[in-house]
């Protein structure tokens, strides 16, 4: 499949993943393949771009037919926290807008489509040690319950018209180009810039808070591997458990002192921490290894050592 895709729609290109998925995507498929969208005008133009609201299915169909769009990577989402301050918007975002992204699919019957799920499809009840792909999923966020739907959605549009809906359960991403927005997970991100910047951070999880993480290289890999495998090799579509390190705030801070001694930090947890203490501390992603060959490249240290190099060096050149 690898170069055979067509027209690739990014939704939500300017979010965390987005801002470096799209590139790659370019990288790979060539820019003018990979048309980036979302609701506002981005900063800077690296490519076609549509102005787009994922709610607007008559817009998302205008923008698929003109690029003879094929694919679509649907990342618009609201995340775990916005989604607690706000469970109308969430729904809507989350759910109103992967309907009408999987009724284009079907209608225009696109050749894939990507949506991405979460960790945050588990909930209390789930085992919380290396969860299993198919477990309990009670979820307690809105944010959870809309991507437990979103999966269930994407299966039923694949088993009833034959759109092939592909999606992963990612753990919190780690990156460094777009700041994350509105997740639990956001700490591990936000960390890196404190420390840099002002050599202390304010936790608003619990040191011993232990959940699954990836850093985005990591991610993007996993994204491509999955969108280029055979059909034919999957027997999950929607919903692939995917694991790479997994550490608590107090083992990251270990980490990072090891190249800044002097960093300080305190815990204050807030309302976030009953949402991480409903999620899982580590994942068994043997099904992704086994259906699509997944394994990530970095762990704790690499990546903490990455962060710091590729974030520092631009922090103190923008300075
Ligand atoms: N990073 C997400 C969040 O914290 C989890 O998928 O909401």
């Amino acid at each position: 499949m690898s170069g055979d895709f067509g027209k690739i729609l990014v939704t939500g290109s300017y979010g965390q993943i987005g801002s470096e998925l799209t590139p790659r995507l370019r990288e790979l498929y060539g820019k003018e393949n990979v048309i980036a969208s979302g609701r506002k005008v981005p900063s800077v133009d690296r490519g076609p771009f549509e102005i787009l609201d994922v709610n607007n299915i008559k817009r998302l169909d205008e923008v698929v037919v003109e690029h003879d769009v094929e694919v679509i990577i649907h990342l618009a989402a609201l995340l775990s926290a916005s989604g607690e301050k706000n469970p109308n918007l969430a729904w809507h975002v989350n759910i109103d807008g992967l309907y009408n992204v999987l009724e284009v699919a079907k209608n225009r019957k696109l050749k894939r489509v990507f949506n991405p799920s979460s960790i945050a499809v588990f909930g209390p009840e789930t085992p919380r040690d290396k969860t299993p792909q198919e477990t309990v999923m009670k979820p307690r966020t809105m944010y959870g319950v809309t991507k437990v739907t979103g999966e269930l959605l994407g299966d039923y549009y694949n088993h009833k018209w034959g759109v092939d809906v592909r999606g992963i359960r990612f753990p919190g991403i780690i990156s460094n180009v777009a700041p994350p927005g509105g997740g639990t997970t956001d700490y591990a991100v936000e960390i890196f810039y404190e420390a840099i910047q002002n050599g202390q951070y304010t936790c608003f999880l619990r040191a011993d808070s232990t959940l699954p993480m990836m850093y985005m290289p990591d991610c993007l890999k996993g994204v491509v591997q999955l969108l280029e495998t055979d059909l034919s090799r999957l027997k999950h579509h929607t919903d692939f458990n995917m694991s790479a390190i997994s550490f608590s705030p107090a083992e990251l801070v270990v980490e990072i002192r090891r190249h800044m001694p002097e960093f300080k930090v305190e815990y204050k947890p807030d309302f976030r921490q009953a949402i991480a203490d409903s999620w899982p501390k580590s994942i068994d992603d043997s099904i992704a290894r086994k259906e699509w060959g997944w394994k990530p490249d970095y762990d704790l240290k690499a990546m903490v050592g990455d962060m710091l190099k590729v974030l520092g060096s631009r922090l103190r050149k923008t300075e």
